[in-house]
């Protein structure tokens, strides 16, 4: 999926969420009194709107996405000439807009017909709508010369969504995501816990994962779709981490999980048959803080591509007394946390019922990847 996220953890069960990457060059010291939100690093709010999960799926997302279908159809237009320009023969789109709409139907639970549901009212074929998943190579197509942004990076901002799922007129879950996709990425249930899925790279990665949901083989579940599903259904902490460390999943994939337990949060390093290292806040020993970025945690990060680091030097300055929304805000302003790639940052608090997404801007000197 689209974007890196760095996910950072701390005890009260605030959460932290920017999506990011970077390269050496544009680092900068811990940034200060970035929050609230202010500024050239900052796009603006993200808005928020209602999923009734008492509507049948196929009409859950018809409200939005008469706000949202011409956006989106952008984007995907966007995407195909993209896929198309890096692989000529068009072969590619061609093969996802033929074999995605045959595969719906064997999509589990409710994921299939909102999908549908989706594709009727924005007059984009099913395909396109789950390609998105495939964006995590879009990144090395498109660069707008003109204000030095990434094309996708860009049109996704405007797609970017907060949506508060109600059952009974009463929240079930929020989440931060992108108008027309019906897994979700950065979510939290009040109360109860907080949820985020990071991309994992890995020699056999999601495209194999695909293929073989497509050449039939279902014991699997899209990542994007298991966290939607703990997000909607799951009633404890406990219960989340026994699902996201056990269920067949695509893609390879690290699961952030947060509780309501001062100690309640881990990191889940997943393949895609197997849970490789579930690794917990420990507050009494010191391990007040989780920060993933999208590299193993006992594996150096890739030198180009070192947000760890600098996510890590920012909270010891921090320090643990003076965690809040502001200060974590300003590890995820700082370069090179905060880049280019960066759609918005979420700051969650599940026990406070606080849940906040900000589009972010990142103007030059900054870097692109
Ligand atoms: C850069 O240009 C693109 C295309 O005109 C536009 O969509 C995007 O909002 C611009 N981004 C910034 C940060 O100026
Ligand atoms: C939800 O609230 C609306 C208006 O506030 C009301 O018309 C509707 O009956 C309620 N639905 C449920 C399931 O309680
Ligand atoms: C959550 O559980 C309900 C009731 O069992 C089910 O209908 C629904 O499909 C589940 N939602 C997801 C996203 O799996
Ligand atoms: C915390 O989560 C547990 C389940 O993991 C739940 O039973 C409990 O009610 C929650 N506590 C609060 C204060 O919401
Ligand atoms: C952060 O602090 C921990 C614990 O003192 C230390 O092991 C680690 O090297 C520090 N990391 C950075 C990047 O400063
Ligand atoms: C932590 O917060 C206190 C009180 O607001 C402040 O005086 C102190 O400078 C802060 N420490 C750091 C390292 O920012």
């Amino acid at each position: 999926m689209l974007g890196r996220s760095l996910l950072t953890w701390v005890l009260a069960a605030a959460v932290t969420c920017a999506q990011a990457q970077q390269v050496p060059p544009w680092t900068e010291d811990c940034r200060k009194s970035t929050y609230p939100p202010s500024g050239p690093t900052y796009r603006g709010p993200v808005p928020w709107y209602t999923i009734n999960l008492d509507l049948p799926p196929y009409k859950r997302w018809h409200e939005l996405l008469a706000h949202k279908a011409p956006v989106l159809r952008t984007l995907v237009n966007s995407i195909s000439n993209l896929v198309n320009a890096f692989v000529p023969s068009g072969k590619i789109m061609q093969m996802v807009d033929e074999k995605l709409p045959g595969l719906i139907g064997s999509i589990p639970g409710p994921f299939g017909e909102e999908m549908r549901g989706i594709a009727d009212v924005t007059g984009i074929p099913l395909g396109h709508l789950l390609h998105g998943r495939n964006m995590d190579f879009g990144i090395f197509l498109g660069w707008n010369i003109n204000n030095n942004t990434w094309v996708v990076t860009e049109e996704l901002k405007p797609l970017t969504v907060n949506l508060d799922f109600q059952r009974n007129n009463k929240t079930v879950f929020k989440a931060t995501s992108f108008a027309g996709y019906v897994g979700m990425l950065t979510g939290f249930k009040p109360g109860l816990l907080s949820l985020t899925l990071n991309e994992r790279f890995s020699l056999n990665g999601g495209y194999l994962g695909i293929l073989e949901w497509m050449f039939g083989k279902k014991n699997a579940q899209w990542v994007g779709f298991i966290t939607r599903s703990v997000l909607e259904n799951s009633t404890s902490y406990e219960e989340a981490k026994n699902i996201l460390t056990k269920t067949k999943i695509t893609a390879p994939a690290y699961f952030i999980l947060g509780g309501n337990q001062s100690g309640e949060g881990c990191v889940i390093t997943r393949e895609r048959k197997e849970s490789l290292d579930v690794y917990e806040l420990d507050p009494k020993h010191g391990r007040w803080y989780v920060v993933q970025t999208n590299y193993d945690r006992w594996k150096n990060t890739l030198f180009l591509d070192d947000r760890r680091t600098p996510a890590k030097k920012c909270l010891n300055h921090t320090t643990q007394k003076n965690l809040s929304f502001a200060t974590i805000y300003d590890v995820l302003s700082t370069k090179p946390v905060l880049n280019k790639l960066t759609v918005f940052t979420t700051l969650i608090d599940v026990t406070k019922d606080q849940f906040e997404s900000h589009l972010r801007d990142c103007p030059d000197p900054c870097i692109g990847w």
